[in-house]
């Protein structure tokens, strides 16, 4: 099995990587020891049961958690700690698990709010170039975002992370509450289509069998720690994968 940084993203360095990461609030550890790569061009997923950690592992790589030790990569340079604005600067957009777009506001509106690090005429140009990535939202430009669909908004809020033409994504389950359909638009049109269009791009998802199909390298995250890293068809086909995740689910105190 590959295991070299070069292989496991799939060839070249890693645009975004994590090594010996650990991560917490307070002085409570939870993510223990991480390393993981993401390459230019690459759908990467960290799958794993509730509580695993997930979503501390991608706030740590955004200076959101406690770093308590480790290093966060970002184009061969360590940016571990560093706050979010300057992490936006450095070419790496973030949509939070929790929905963070602005229902009082129009789709247009949250996209120029993206853009605020842009100058106005940049800003316009840009709003251009994430419509030709998300068309859909096109003929929408002047809805209310409170108006508008679960998937609608999740494409909207993806959008607005593009605003700065970030080379990194990292998106924390972008499908939550969404329909299985919606789910699989959101995978394959957003997530997937990103990698395609050059991004390197870091996916939590809780949908791992829908995540992991579209997926080129997979980490499954168990109690804070990888259990498994392997591309992503393997750890499909990987029987313990169930019992990774239900035996993790009943030691945490219940299956979903
Ligand atoms: N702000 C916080 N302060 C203290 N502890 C937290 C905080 N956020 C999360 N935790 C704890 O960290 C652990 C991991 O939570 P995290 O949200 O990273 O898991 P997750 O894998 O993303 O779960 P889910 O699949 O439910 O989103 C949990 O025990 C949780 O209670
Ligand atoms: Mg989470």
């Amino acid at each position: 099995m590959p295991t070299s940084s070069a292989e496991r993203t799939g060839g070249g360095g890693s645009a975004l990587a994590t090594r010996g990461l650990v991560a917490g609030y307070g002085d409570v550890v939870v993510v223990h020891g991480v390393d993981l790569d993401v390459a230019e061009g690459r759908l990467v997923t960290v799958v794993g049961p509730n509580g695993a950690g997930k979503s501390t592992l991608l706030k740590a790589i955004l200076g959101l958690s406690r770093v308590m030790d480790g290093h966060v990569v970002l184009d061969g340079d360590d940016v571990t700690g560093q706050p979010l604005e300057l992490l936006a600067r450095r070419g790496i957009g973030y949509v939070p698990q929790v929905d963070d777009v602005f229902e009082t506001l129009r789709v247009s509106e949250n996209l120029e709010m993206g853009g605020y690090l842009l100058d106005k005429s940049e800003r316009a140009a840009r709003v251009d170039e994430v419509l030709e990535i998300f068309p859909a939202l096109k003929p929408k430009m002047r809805r209310y975002l409170g108006t508008m669909s679960g998937g609608e908004r999740k494409m909207t809020a993806v959008a607005r992370a593009l605003m700065l033409a970030p080379r990194v994504l990292v998106l924390d389950e972008p499908t939550a509450g969404l329909s299985p359909a919606l789910t699989r638009v959101v995978l394959e049109e957003q997530a997937r289509a990103l990698a395609s269009h050059g991004k390197a791009v870091l996916l939590v998802e809780q949908k791992a069998h829908a995540a992991l199909e579209i997926s080129d390298w997979a980490y499954v995250l168990v109690r804070g720690a990888v259990a498994k890293s392997a591309p992503a068809r393997e750890v499909l086909a990987d029987p313990d994968m169930a019992e990774i995740f239900l035996g993790a689910a009943v030691r945490d105190g219940g299956v979903k």
